[in-house]
Protein backbone atom coordinates (compact mmCIF):
# COMPACT_ATOMS: atom_id res chain seq x y z
CA UNK A 1 0.00 0.00 0.00
CA UNK A 2 1.54 3.42 -0.75
CA UNK A 3 0.67 7.36 -1.50
CA UNK A 4 0.49 6.35 -5.50
CA UNK A 5 -2.68 3.59 -4.72
CA UNK A 6 -4.03 6.02 -2.53
CA UNK A 7 -4.11 8.73 -5.21
CA UNK A 8 -5.29 6.61 -7.96
CA UNK A 9 -8.18 5.03 -5.58
CA UNK A 10 -9.29 8.45 -4.49
CA UNK A 11 -9.08 9.77 -8.33
CA UNK A 12 -11.46 6.74 -8.80
CA UNK A 13 -13.71 7.89 -5.86
CA UNK A 14 -14.12 11.63 -6.71
CA UNK A 15 -15.03 10.62 -10.86
CA UNK A 16 -17.50 7.86 -9.77
CA UNK A 17 -19.23 10.24 -7.21
CA UNK A 18 -18.87 13.22 -9.40
CA UNK A 19 -17.29 15.23 -6.78
CA UNK A 20 -15.96 17.98 -8.34
CA UNK A 21 -17.34 20.64 -10.35
CA UNK A 22 -15.81 23.49 -12.32
CA UNK A 23 -16.40 26.07 -9.29
CA UNK A 24 -14.46 23.65 -6.99
CA UNK A 25 -11.73 23.48 -10.02
CA UNK A 26 -11.29 26.92 -10.34
CA UNK A 27 -10.80 27.36 -6.66
CA UNK A 28 -8.24 24.77 -6.32
CA UNK A 29 -6.82 26.25 -9.16
CA UNK A 30 -7.03 29.84 -8.00
CA UNK A 31 -5.47 28.84 -4.89
CA UNK A 32 -2.38 27.16 -6.53
CA UNK A 33 -1.75 30.49 -8.96
CA UNK A 34 -1.99 32.28 -6.10
CA UNK A 35 0.92 30.31 -4.42
CA UNK A 36 -0.51 28.85 -1.35
CA UNK A 37 -0.54 25.38 -0.26
CA UNK A 38 -2.50 22.51 -1.50
CA UNK A 39 -3.63 21.24 1.82
CA UNK A 40 -7.42 21.66 1.61
CA UNK A 41 -9.49 18.97 2.02
CA UNK A 42 -9.87 16.23 -0.50
CA UNK A 43 -13.18 15.96 -2.87
CA UNK A 44 -14.04 12.83 -0.86
CA UNK A 45 -13.33 14.13 2.44
CA UNK A 46 -14.84 17.62 1.58
CA UNK A 47 -18.34 14.93 0.60
CA UNK A 48 -17.84 13.24 4.08
CA UNK A 49 -18.12 16.81 5.57
CA UNK A 50 -21.03 18.06 3.55
CA UNK A 51 -22.85 14.88 4.20
CA UNK A 52 -22.49 15.09 8.36
CA UNK A 53 -23.07 18.94 8.23
CA UNK A 54 -26.19 17.89 6.33
CA UNK A 55 -26.91 15.20 8.93
CA UNK A 56 -27.67 17.73 11.56
CA UNK A 57 -29.50 20.03 9.16
CA UNK A 58 -26.70 22.36 9.85
CA UNK A 59 -28.05 26.35 9.32
CA UNK A 60 -25.45 27.53 11.21
CA UNK A 61 -21.80 26.83 10.48
CA UNK A 62 -18.42 27.59 11.74
CA UNK A 63 -15.02 26.73 10.46
CA UNK A 64 -11.83 27.88 11.57
CA UNK A 65 -9.88 27.39 8.66
CA UNK A 66 -10.68 29.29 4.83
CA UNK A 67 -7.54 29.06 2.70
CA UNK A 68 -8.51 29.59 -0.55
CA UNK A 69 -12.43 28.28 0.47
CA UNK A 70 -12.41 25.04 -0.83
CA UNK A 71 -14.19 23.49 2.43
CA UNK A 72 -16.36 25.93 2.83
CA UNK A 73 -18.17 26.03 -0.54
CA UNK A 74 -18.69 22.57 -0.11
CA UNK A 75 -19.86 23.24 3.40
CA UNK A 76 -21.88 26.39 2.72
CA UNK A 77 -23.48 24.69 -0.52
CA UNK A 78 -25.77 22.27 2.05
CA UNK A 79 -26.74 24.54 4.90
CA UNK A 80 -30.10 24.85 5.31
CA UNK A 81 -31.95 27.52 3.74
CA UNK A 82 -31.27 30.88 5.44
CA UNK A 83 -27.90 29.37 6.70
CA UNK A 84 -24.93 31.37 7.72
CA UNK A 85 -21.67 30.13 7.80
CA UNK A 86 -18.47 31.97 9.38
CA UNK A 87 -14.44 30.84 8.53
CA UNK A 88 -11.95 32.60 10.29
CA UNK A 89 -8.65 33.04 8.15
CA UNK A 90 -5.76 35.34 9.64
CA UNK A 91 -3.88 35.37 6.17
CA UNK A 92 -4.94 38.55 4.41
CA UNK A 93 -3.98 36.80 1.09
CA UNK A 94 -6.14 33.54 1.73
CA UNK A 95 -9.02 35.70 2.54
CA UNK A 96 -8.83 37.53 -0.80
CA UNK A 97 -8.37 33.91 -2.85
CA UNK A 98 -11.35 32.63 -0.62
CA UNK A 99 -13.90 35.68 -1.17
CA UNK A 100 -13.18 35.53 -4.89
CA UNK A 101 -13.42 32.10 -5.14
CA UNK A 102 -16.72 32.20 -2.49
CA UNK A 103 -17.86 34.82 -5.75
CA UNK A 104 -17.67 32.35 -7.96
CA UNK A 105 -19.77 30.08 -6.46
CA UNK A 106 -21.87 32.14 -5.57
CA UNK A 107 -22.10 31.95 -1.82
CA UNK A 108 -20.98 35.25 -0.45
CA UNK A 109 -24.29 36.40 0.71
CA UNK A 110 -24.62 33.16 3.21
CA UNK A 111 -19.97 33.31 3.95
CA UNK A 112 -18.54 35.71 5.80
CA UNK A 113 -14.89 35.66 6.12
CA UNK A 114 -13.49 36.86 9.55
CA UNK A 115 -9.55 38.09 8.62
CA UNK A 116 -7.60 38.01 11.93
CA UNK A 117 -5.94 35.25 14.36
CA UNK A 118 -8.51 32.74 15.04
CA UNK A 119 -8.36 32.81 19.24
CA UNK A 120 -9.26 36.29 18.65
CA UNK A 121 -11.84 36.03 16.61
CA UNK A 122 -13.89 33.62 18.23
CA UNK A 123 -14.23 35.62 21.76
CA UNK A 124 -15.67 38.57 19.49
CA UNK A 125 -17.83 35.84 17.95
CA UNK A 126 -19.26 35.11 21.48
CA UNK A 127 -19.67 38.62 22.17
CA UNK A 128 -21.58 39.65 19.40
CA UNK A 129 -23.73 36.76 20.29
CA UNK A 130 -23.72 34.37 17.49
CA UNK A 131 -24.18 30.44 17.41
CA UNK A 132 -25.10 28.14 18.62
CA UNK A 133 -23.52 26.90 15.49
CA UNK A 134 -24.97 23.37 14.02
CA UNK A 135 -21.76 22.49 12.79
CA UNK A 136 -17.83 23.64 13.26
CA UNK A 137 -14.94 22.86 11.41
CA UNK A 138 -11.62 23.10 12.83
CA UNK A 139 -8.60 23.00 10.21
CA UNK A 140 -6.41 25.92 11.17
CA UNK A 141 -3.25 25.76 13.36
CA UNK A 142 -2.59 22.42 14.83
CA UNK A 143 -1.45 23.40 18.12
CA UNK A 144 -4.37 25.93 19.33
CA UNK A 145 -7.07 23.02 18.97
CA UNK A 146 -7.08 23.10 22.66
CA UNK A 147 -8.18 26.55 22.27
CA UNK A 148 -10.23 25.81 19.54
CA UNK A 149 -12.35 23.07 21.11
CA UNK A 150 -13.10 24.89 23.99
CA UNK A 151 -14.50 27.63 22.25
CA UNK A 152 -16.20 25.22 19.47
CA UNK A 153 -18.26 23.65 23.09
CA UNK A 154 -18.72 27.54 24.09
CA UNK A 155 -20.43 28.13 20.55
CA UNK A 156 -22.34 24.88 19.91
CA UNK A 157 -25.57 23.27 21.81
CA UNK A 158 -26.20 19.74 22.38
CA UNK A 159 -26.80 17.70 19.15
CA UNK A 160 -24.01 19.53 17.65
CA UNK A 161 -21.02 18.30 15.31
CA UNK A 162 -17.27 19.18 15.98
CA UNK A 163 -14.92 17.62 12.78
CA UNK A 164 -11.54 18.33 13.30
CA UNK A 165 -9.04 17.94 10.62
CA UNK A 166 -5.48 16.56 10.57
CA UNK A 167 -5.26 14.46 13.82
CA UNK A 168 -3.33 11.63 12.98
CA UNK A 169 -0.47 12.82 10.64
CA UNK A 170 1.13 10.26 9.69
CA UNK A 171 0.62 8.50 12.69
CA UNK A 172 2.97 10.28 14.58
CA UNK A 173 -0.09 11.20 17.35
CA UNK A 174 0.70 8.41 19.22
CA UNK A 175 4.76 9.41 20.03
CA UNK A 176 4.27 11.57 23.22
CA UNK A 177 7.67 12.97 22.88
CA UNK A 178 7.07 14.27 19.71
CA UNK A 179 8.95 17.91 18.98
CA UNK A 180 6.12 18.39 16.49
CA UNK A 181 4.54 21.60 18.17
CA UNK A 182 1.46 19.88 15.94
CA UNK A 183 1.21 16.73 17.26
CA UNK A 184 1.55 18.39 21.23
CA UNK A 185 -1.77 20.19 20.01
CA UNK A 186 -3.54 16.82 18.62
CA UNK A 187 -2.71 15.15 21.79
CA UNK A 188 -3.61 17.71 24.23
CA UNK A 189 -6.76 18.50 21.98
CA UNK A 190 -7.27 14.45 22.69
CA UNK A 191 -6.46 14.52 26.44
CA UNK A 192 -9.37 17.29 26.67
CA UNK A 193 -11.86 15.38 24.43
CA UNK A 194 -11.53 12.55 26.16
CA UNK A 195 -11.59 14.34 30.13
CA UNK A 196 -14.97 16.61 28.85
CA UNK A 197 -18.10 14.92 30.16
CA UNK A 198 -20.22 16.82 27.58
CA UNK A 199 -19.63 15.66 24.53
CA UNK A 200 -18.80 11.68 22.72
CA UNK A 201 -16.09 11.43 20.57
CA UNK A 202 -13.86 9.59 17.98
CA UNK A 203 -11.36 9.33 15.65
CA UNK A 204 -10.71 8.12 12.22
CA UNK A 205 -7.90 7.07 10.34
CA UNK A 206 -7.46 8.56 6.51
CA UNK A 207 -5.64 7.22 3.89
CA UNK A 208 -5.99 9.26 0.25
CA UNK A 209 -4.61 11.62 -2.05
CA UNK A 210 -3.29 13.87 1.18
CA UNK A 211 -1.22 10.83 2.50
CA UNK A 212 -1.78 9.30 6.48
CA UNK A 213 -3.89 11.59 8.38
CA UNK A 214 -7.48 11.33 10.21
CA UNK A 215 -10.71 13.38 11.30
CA UNK A 216 -11.98 13.89 15.25
CA UNK A 217 -15.74 13.69 14.99
CA UNK A 218 -17.24 15.24 18.09
CA UNK A 219 -20.90 15.37 18.83
CA UNK A 220 -21.83 17.90 21.94
CA UNK A 221 -24.30 16.01 23.90
CA UNK A 222 -24.99 18.57 26.57
CA UNK A 223 -23.49 21.87 27.92
N1 LIG B 1 -10.24 24.30 5.46
C1 LIG B 1 -9.45 24.55 4.26
C2 LIG B 1 -7.97 24.37 4.52
C3 LIG B 1 -7.44 25.23 5.64
S1 LIG B 1 -5.66 25.22 5.68
C4 LIG B 1 -9.88 23.57 3.18
O1 LIG B 1 -9.97 22.37 3.48
O2 LIG B 1 -10.13 23.98 2.04
C5 LIG B 1 -5.41 26.07 7.18
C6 LIG B 1 -5.67 27.57 7.11
O3 LIG B 1 -5.67 28.06 8.45
C7 LIG B 1 -4.59 28.35 6.36
O4 LIG B 1 -5.16 29.16 5.38
C8 LIG B 1 -3.93 29.19 7.45
O5 LIG B 1 -3.50 30.46 7.00
C9 LIG B 1 -5.06 29.32 8.46
N2 LIG B 1 -4.58 29.61 9.82
C10 LIG B 1 -3.47 29.13 10.41
N3 LIG B 1 -3.35 29.60 11.64
C11 LIG B 1 -4.43 30.39 11.87
C12 LIG B 1 -4.87 31.18 12.97
N4 LIG B 1 -4.18 31.24 14.10
N5 LIG B 1 -6.03 31.85 12.85
C13 LIG B 1 -6.75 31.78 11.71
N6 LIG B 1 -6.37 31.07 10.62
C14 LIG B 1 -5.23 30.39 10.71
C1 LIG C 1 -1.41 20.95 6.90
C2 LIG C 1 -2.57 21.57 7.31
C3 LIG C 1 -3.80 21.02 6.97
O1 LIG C 1 -4.96 21.58 7.36
C4 LIG C 1 -3.87 19.87 6.21
O2 LIG C 1 -5.10 19.36 5.93
C5 LIG C 1 -2.71 19.26 5.79
C6 LIG C 1 -1.48 19.80 6.14
C7 LIG C 1 -0.11 21.53 7.29
O3 LIG C 1 -0.09 22.61 7.87
O4 LIG C 1 0.90 20.93 6.98
MG1 LIG D 1 -6.59 20.22 7.14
Amino acid sequence: MNQEQWTAVDDYITDQFALSDPVLEAALESTAAAGMPAINVTPSQGRLLAILAQSVNAKSILEIGTLGGYSTILLARVMQPGGKLITLEYVPKHAEVAQANLERAGLTDVVEIRVGVAMESLPQIAAEGHGPFDFVFIDADKVNNPGYFEWSLKLTRPGSLIVVDNVIRKGAVVNPDSEDTYVQGVRRFNEMVAAEPRVSATTIQTVGAKGYDGFALIRVNGN
